[in-house]
């Protein structure tokens, strides 16, 4: 594979970033996952205007413009034949020569590094035929989860608890309402309408969430931003989840109790083929 780091093109064993880079030593990094359907990157733009929001938020420098992420983005695509896929953008502080809490220098070099996953079947995926149960487990993120870093730690730990208790996925909890999946905007749907947390610090400004709320409006599908509890999601009609690297994914059981008739709900399906149409 070819990746992409500080302004080259390097075999992926060749690439490497310093031992004292603050993505590394502090999490002091952004990032943007793009998907990429038949050859081709999906919401781009989007994805860089929240990239260099993450940047603001934590004085980062800005990032490289839209149009030179954009090149990399489509050579790297083209460079590894990626039809169906991903394309991941990390960009840290940058690497001073000491570790320090204080931030470096604002004149430092950032790290920017890119590489691509293939993933054969992205649109076609038997996950979405069937459905995925979660688990329900505390928020124990920090309350900036609106900006988009590496801080993955608490994610994996709860991805991991979700495995063992032979779940797929785990919903987040706060005070009784539900913020997100570990790496996802979550839904429910209930009396026919589609029920979903609103924009806040307290979850990720989805992209994704972004174009499926414009598609349900836009096929007249009733929408609720309103933070939903734990209870209700147990009790809904059916219930789904979306990112950009599985689109929309239906969820059939909560906790252990199942939602509907076990299978993936009318309103998840018919929300994911629109927003794989829209896509394409
Ligand atoms: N995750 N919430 C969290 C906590 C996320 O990590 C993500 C994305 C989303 C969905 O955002 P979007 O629709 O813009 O992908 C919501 C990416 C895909 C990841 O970490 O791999």
């Amino acid at each position: 594979r070819t990746v992409y780091v500080n302004g080259a093109y390097l075999p992926e064993s060749e690439a490497s970033v310093s031992i004292f880079d603050r993505g590394f030593l502090m999490a002091d990094a952004i990032y943007e996952v793009t998907s990429v359907l038949d050859g081709r990157l999906v919401d781009f733009d989007a994805h860089m205007t929240r990239l260099a929001r993450s940047a603001r938020e934590l004085d980062m420098a800005p990032p490289p413009g839209r149009d030179e992420l954009l090149a990399i983005h489509r050579e790297l695509v083209r460079r590894n034949g990626i039809d169906e896929g991903l394309v991941y953008l990390q960009v840290t502080r940058g690497a001073p020569g000491d570790r320090d809490f204080a931030y470096p220098d604002p004149g430092l070099a950032p790290t920017v590094v890119l590489f691509t996953q293939a993933k054969p079947g992205l649109a076609d995926d038997p996950v979405a035929r069937r459905g995925i149960r979660v688990i329900s487990l505390d928020d124990l993120r920090w309350k900036r989860r609106d900006i988009k870093t590496v801080q993955l730690l608490y994610p994996s730990m709860a991805k991991m608890a979700a495995r063992r208790a032979g779940a797929d996925d785990a919903w987040l909890v706060e005070d009784g309402f539900v913020t997100e999946g570990t790496s996802n905007n979550v839904y429910i749907v209930s009396n026919g309408r589609i029920i979903t947390r609103p924009l806040s610090c307290e979850i990720l400004h989805g992209i994704t969430r972004r174009s499926v709320l414009r598609c349900a409006a836009e096929a007249g599908m009733a929408v609720e931003e309103r933070a939903f509890t734990l209870a209700e999601a147990k009790a809904a009609q059916e219930a789904f989840l979306t990112s950009a690297s599985a689109f929309v994914i239906p969820v059939v059981a909560v906790d252990g109790v199942v939602l509907g008739d076990g299978r993936p709900g009318p309103v998840a399906a018919r929300l994911r083929d629109i927003c794989l149409e829209e896509a394409r």
